[in-house]
């Protein structure tokens, strides 16, 4: 017999009252909505999600739409949520579903796997938001509660760690564990916050071994915030925006004149076509990729 869980009861109580109404998290969500959110949130806030979400699955309610369009078209609709090789994975995963799995998103943890641009940890969302499975689902809002609740560590690691795994998959309740995994996760997004943890209004502050050593500071080399001015990324961003705006192709001097420095720029526009994120036609003009 697996140990009682102590965090279970107060976590779910809390969940109950305190949880948000995302629309992703509503039972009458397909399979295709949730596996369009968890790709769209793995590196970026709810608030931004909810519109490009809600428009995502207007125009496209199943794979098979998505699939049926050029791949220019998810890198248009993605906008400004970042990260933009998302949209591309995103719509290598619809053509597989679409021609591969009868156009349903699979319910198996392994089936999902297999698809492009599904890692392990959107695998483990799905397989259980969508279809009720019993998987632990690591994202790094989880992985922080249980680093501080089960470890007394401020911060988990760098990378998701087998131990950090097998801890997870030990505290899954038999029954609902989905409800388990998304309650850990809102707590993180919520009260156990990475800088500014509000222990006082947390559901299992008596439990947690970081709070009941003092809430020590992590030790090891400082965690650096991503810095976006200037960047690659930056850059990168800015390009792409004129090609989203565009109908058709443009040519390299509505490209060259947002961004200033001219060796970045040409490395960022470089980098966008090796992604397959942009074209680059015979006549020296740039669009969103067709096919
Ligand atoms: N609900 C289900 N999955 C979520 C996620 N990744 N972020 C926020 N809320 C969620």
């Amino acid at each position: 017999m697996a140990e009682p869980n102590p965090l279970r009861e107060p976590l779910l109580d809390w969940y109950g009252t305190h949880a948000r109404d995302l629309p992703w998290r509503r039972p009458d969500t397909t399979p295709w909505g949730v596996l369009v959110s968890e790709i769209m949130l793995q590196q970026t806030p709810v608030a931004r999600v909810l519109p490009i979400w809600a428009a995502w699955l207007a125009r496209w309610p199943t794979p098979a739409a998505l699939a049926a369009e050029p791949p220019g078209e998810a890198v248009r609709a993605w906008g400004r949520l970042g990260y933009p090789r998302r949209a591309l994975n995103l719509h290598a995963c619809a053509r597989a579903i679409a021609e591969e799995h009868g156009g349903e998103v699979p319910s198996d943890h392994a089936v999902l796997r297999s698809l492009p641009g599904i890692g392990e940890y959107t695998a483990a969302a799905v397989a259980s938001f969508a279809f009720g499975g019993r998987h632990a689902v690591l994202d790094t809002n989880v992985r922080r509660v249980l680093a501080r609740a089960m470890r007394g560590e401020e911060y988990p690691p760098k990378a998701t760690t087998a131990a950090e795994r097998t801890l997870a998959e030990g505290l899954l309740p038999v029954l609902d564990a989905p409800t388990w995994g998304v309650a850990v996760m809102e707590l993180g997004a919520l009260v156990c916050t990475a800088r500014a943890p509000r222990c006082v209004d947390c559901p299992i502050t008596a439990h947690c071994r970081w709070r009941l050593a003092g809430r020590p500071p992590h030790d090891g080399p400082a965690r650096k915030g991503q810095t976006y001015e200037g960047t690659d990324r930056q850059c990168r961003g800015r390009l792409l925006a004129v090609l989203r705006q565009a109908h058709g192709a443009v040519p390299k001097s509505a490209l060259d004149v947002v961004w200033p420095e001219p060796i970045q720029r040409e490395r960022a526009l470089d980098g966008l076509v090796a992604d397959g994120l942009a074209e680059v036609l015979s006549d020296g003009t740039y669009r969103l990729p067709t096919s």
